[in-house]
């Protein structure tokens, strides 16, 4: 799929056919200028309920709410035109019941215009998410290190590893990959564990610290672009460095201010020149 090549949407079936093809390059998005800025450059774009931490400031993404989701998730539907938008389920919008799950992956449909919601967890959310696709509700799993759930296995600790945690991450990949979910999100896992849970899926994996062999790779946007200065993991590569430009910026137009070159005269309405 040659984004240069297209101008509409891409679609979730066609995410979902892109399984062993050129591999997918996803980012998330949380706001509608930065959404305009990359969405001509990838087939994805994921409004994470990371915003907790990046734009609020939060310490997980535990108390990010369904409206913060679907106020941002909105925002990036408004401003694109390319990419596919998916919009996380946060942390207690779906996991006491079907219905629960159903109710508020429509809510974000409707309300937003995505095209697919992504939810976190493996086997023990394969009822729900078979029970949402099979009713048109396009579902993104989400499997390996789940930030969701930071406060049951003690912070955001790489999964998988030994044996029987390399296999319980492959099982789950499998398990929510069956239910229907059209892609799947796999996180901080030993590479191994990447590679091994992408050939026994039939549907993309994305992943983020898992694997080059993923069928697809997802980043944090403001981690890849260094604007987010609390916590960068390992396995993030920095492809910009725009944290030291934003300073060097506000630093130069506060001595702008106080030596009053800022505002020039010649710039302003029914300012007399010369
Ligand atoms: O919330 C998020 O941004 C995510 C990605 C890191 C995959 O789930």
């Amino acid at each position: 799929m040659s984004v240069q090549a297209r101008q509409r949407r891409v679609t979730v079936p066609e995410i979902a056919s892109a399984k062993g093809q050129a591999p997918l390059a996803c980012l998330t998005a949380y706001t509608a200028p930065m959404a305009k800025l990359l969405d001509s450059h990838v087939e994805l774009l994921l409004v994470g309920d990371s915003l907790g931490m990046v734009v609020y400031g939060l310490d997980s993404t535990v108390g990010v709410t369904l409206d913060m989701m679907i106020a941002h998730g909105a925002a990036v539907v408004r401003a694109t035109r390319h990419a596919c938008i998916v919009v996380d389920l946060p942390f207690g919008s779906y996991e006491e019941s079907i219905e629960q799950a159903t109710h508020n992956a429509v809510r974000i449909l409707k309300e937003t215009g995505c095209a697919a919601v992504k939810l976190e967890g493996g086997m023990e959310m394969a009822d729900t998410i078979r029970h949402l696709t099979s009713r048109g509700i396009p579902v993104m799993g989400h499997v390996g290190l789940m930030p969701q759930r930071a406060n049951a296995v003690g912070g955001f600790k790489v999964q998988g590893r030994g044996d029987s945690g390399g296999a319980a991450v492959v099982r789950d990949a499998r398990a929510v990959a069956e239910a229907g979910a059209f892609s799947v999100v796999i996180e901080a896992v030993p590479e191994p564990v990447g590679r091994e849970a992408t050939a026994a899926v039939a549907v993309p994996t994305i992943g983020i610290g898992a694997s080059p062999g993923c069928d697809g790779q997802i980043l944090v946007t403001e981690d890849m672009l260094g604007l987010f200065p609390d916590f960068t993991p390992k396995f993030v590569k920095r492809f910009a460095s725009l944290g030291g430009e934003v300073e060097s910026a506000a630093a130069a137009y506060a001595t702008a201010v106080r030596d009053r070159s800022f505002p020039a005269a010649e710039n302003l309405f029914g300012a007399k020149s010369g």
